[in-house]
């Protein structure tokens, strides 16, 4: 399961694992290294083990600080963690500008100069979460041979550069060039939302070892177990119900995080942008929502689309941010 921010949290990762399986593990969204000297325990409470009983997750960190990478990977350590993931891939303007996330890409040396003093110094196994660059997808080229350098547990790549955001083609052309000079275990991350488009991407590279499903399995939370089945099953009214249980649970999981009721409704607007791809016509449906502004209006709205509205065939659920 990929890291979605705000998306994807313990309480998505538990209610979603109540009631779909094929994802062997799970990363978290960022925790990000905090500007002070001290990373709050809040920071933490994603990847607290209590939270997170049962599944397998690796956490993920996003910063350039080499000392506090350090010192929240000791934290890691402490909470049973054997692995941390540093985020390369984030391309939010904000973020990439201090040189963080992908905007520490085009920086091959400072790079190098991070590795080498995070390392020697990490108490568990690094791997990291890349894009192919950020101005420029052949900025990979120069980032494989960084890359190659270090122990890393494994890469995770996104295909994509940072300014392109979530949005437009990925670079499969150099990542086809690039790939084979890789030395570790690599996991490929983008795009895929159905069993034709994962098989695709798995013929096209045999040598990744893993694959990471993001947006695809928020369009269809079905989707990891109908990776391995012969054929994509049509949408039945059985998956209809399994649907609205999960729905349900995980509105239950939101609650119990003490949100206003208005912080609650911007939330389940932000899960039906792609929920409604659940449906057909999920662009109107997603319209309709996110219009509605009085909580009771919008569950009552919620729970008649859950109940009646046909179910769209699975492999025609296209993804956007
Ligand atoms: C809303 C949103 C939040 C994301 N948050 C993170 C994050 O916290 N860490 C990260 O490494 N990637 C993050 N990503 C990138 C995804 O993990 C993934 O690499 C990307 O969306 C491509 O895969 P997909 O097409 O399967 O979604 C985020 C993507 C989206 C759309």
């Amino acid at each position: 399961m990929a890291p979605l921010q705000g998306f994807t949290e313990a309480e998505f990762r538990r209610a979603w694992s109540r009631h779909f399986s094929g994802i062997h593990q799970m990363m978290s969204p960022f925790i990000a290294l905090a500007e002070g000297s001290r990373f709050r325990q809040q920071h933490l409470r994603d990847v607290l083990p209590e939270a997170n009983a049962g599944l397998s997750v690796i956490p993920q960190v996003l910063g350039n600080d080499a000392s506090k990478f350090v010192l929240l990977a000791h934290r890691l350590q402490e909470l049973g963690y054997a692995t941390v993931n540093w985020n390369l891939g984030c391309p939010k303007p904000s973020v990439a500008r201090k040189k963080r996330g992908s905007g520490l890409l085009p920086f091959p040396d400072l790079l190098r100069q991070l590795l080498d003093e995070i390392i020697p110094a990490l108490p568990i196994k690094l791997s990291i979460k890349t894009r192919l660059g950020y101005h420029n997808p052949d900025e990979f080229f120069d980032l494989v041979e960084v890359y190659n350098d270090y122990p890393l547990q494994s890469l995770v790549i996104h295909p994509r550069i940072g300014v392109q955001m979530y949005e437009g083609e990925m670079y499969l052309e150099t990542l086809d060039a690039a790939i084979g000079k890789l030395k570790h275990d690599w996991i490929f991350s983008g795009d895929i939302t159905c069993r034709e488009s994962f098989l695709a991407l798995r013929k096209r590279y045999p040598t990744a070892t893993g694959w990471m499903l993001g947006r695809g399995l928020l369009a269809n939370p079905f989707l990891a177990e109908q990776i391995s089945l012969p054929a994509t099953p049509p949408p039945s009214e059985t998956h209809r119900e399994i649907l609205i249980e999960f729905y349900y649970d995980l509105m239950q999981e939101l609650m119990d995080k003490g949100r206003s009721s208005l912080a609650q409704l911007g939330k389940k607007k932000d899960y039906w942008w792609y929920f409604a791809r659940w449906f057909t016509d999920a662009d109107q449906i997603f319209h309709r929502l996110s219009h509605l502004n009085d909580p009771h209006a919008f569950d009552a709205e919620a729970s008649r689309i859950l109940t009646q509205q046909p179910l769209a065939p699975f492999a025609s659920r296209k993804v956007r941010s």
